[in-house]
């Protein structure tokens, strides 16, 4: 990769032991091995009260809008609660705009203590479009995490394959908005090449 490309993970749980956060881990290490530069944003350590469109700019609102900006790829992590997204995650997203999200590419991963995920991938591909967002088609739903992710590891090779898929993914079509661009510039540099 011969870009500067940012990518950021957002996890949608806060417990201490989140398999929602080892899955990202693992996803944001082969962002790293395709050449990304990563940031895990653990919403632990974000001041975010619920959201109130009176007070848009209450405790760590811009630290977390200036984070998710910055970024040319956003792969967001939720659990599963009650067959959606957490809550967590989506006051985090309220916080946020098509400011941050408009054009940029994102990753969904979903980790389930049950045995059929899907529900919240397809609530947050729907928020995530809405924000005019680039979501990839590759989105990784976790079932069965007691089993699935343990000790700080995703414990099955299928999975595992494609969270770093996942990861690889993310990295490879950071700032995708721009290609149609980036396709322009190497076309007109063609021509002139075949012209000389
Ligand atoms: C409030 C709550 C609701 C949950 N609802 C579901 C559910 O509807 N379906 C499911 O498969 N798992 C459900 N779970 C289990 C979690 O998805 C599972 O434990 C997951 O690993 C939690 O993510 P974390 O380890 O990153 O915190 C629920 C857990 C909690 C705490």
């Amino acid at each position: 990769m011969d870009r500067n490309v940012r990518v950021v993970a957002v996890c949608g749980s806060l417990r201490d032991d989140s398999k929602t956060r080892t899955a990202l881990r693992a996803a944001l290490a082969s962002a790293r091995s395709a050449g990304a530069t990563t940031e895990l944003l653990d919403l632990r350590e974000y001041d975010l009260p619920a959201y109130d469109p009176d007070d848009p700019e209450s405790a760590d609102a811009a630290a977390l809008r200036e984070s998710v900006e910055r970024a040319d790829a956003v792969l967001i992590g939720t659990p599963n609660y009650h067959g959606s997204y957490s809550g967590q995650l989506k006051n985090a997203l309220d916080y946020c705009g098509r400011d941050e999200f408009g054009g940029t590419t994102v990753g969904l991963m979903e980790v389930a203590g049950g045995e059929f995920p899907t529900a919240p991938l397809d609530h947050l591909r729907s928020v995530c479009r809405t924000l005019n967002a680039w979501v990839l088609p590759t989105e990784v739903a976790i079932p069965s995490s007691s089993s699935t992710v343990a000790d700080g590891e995703i414990d099955d090779e299928r999975i595992a394959e494609r969270v770093a898929r996942l990861g690889e993914q993310v990295a490879a079509y950071a700032g995708v908005e721009n290609y149609p661009e980036l396709a322009a510039e190497r076309r007109d540099a063609l021509a002139e090449a075949a012209d000389d």
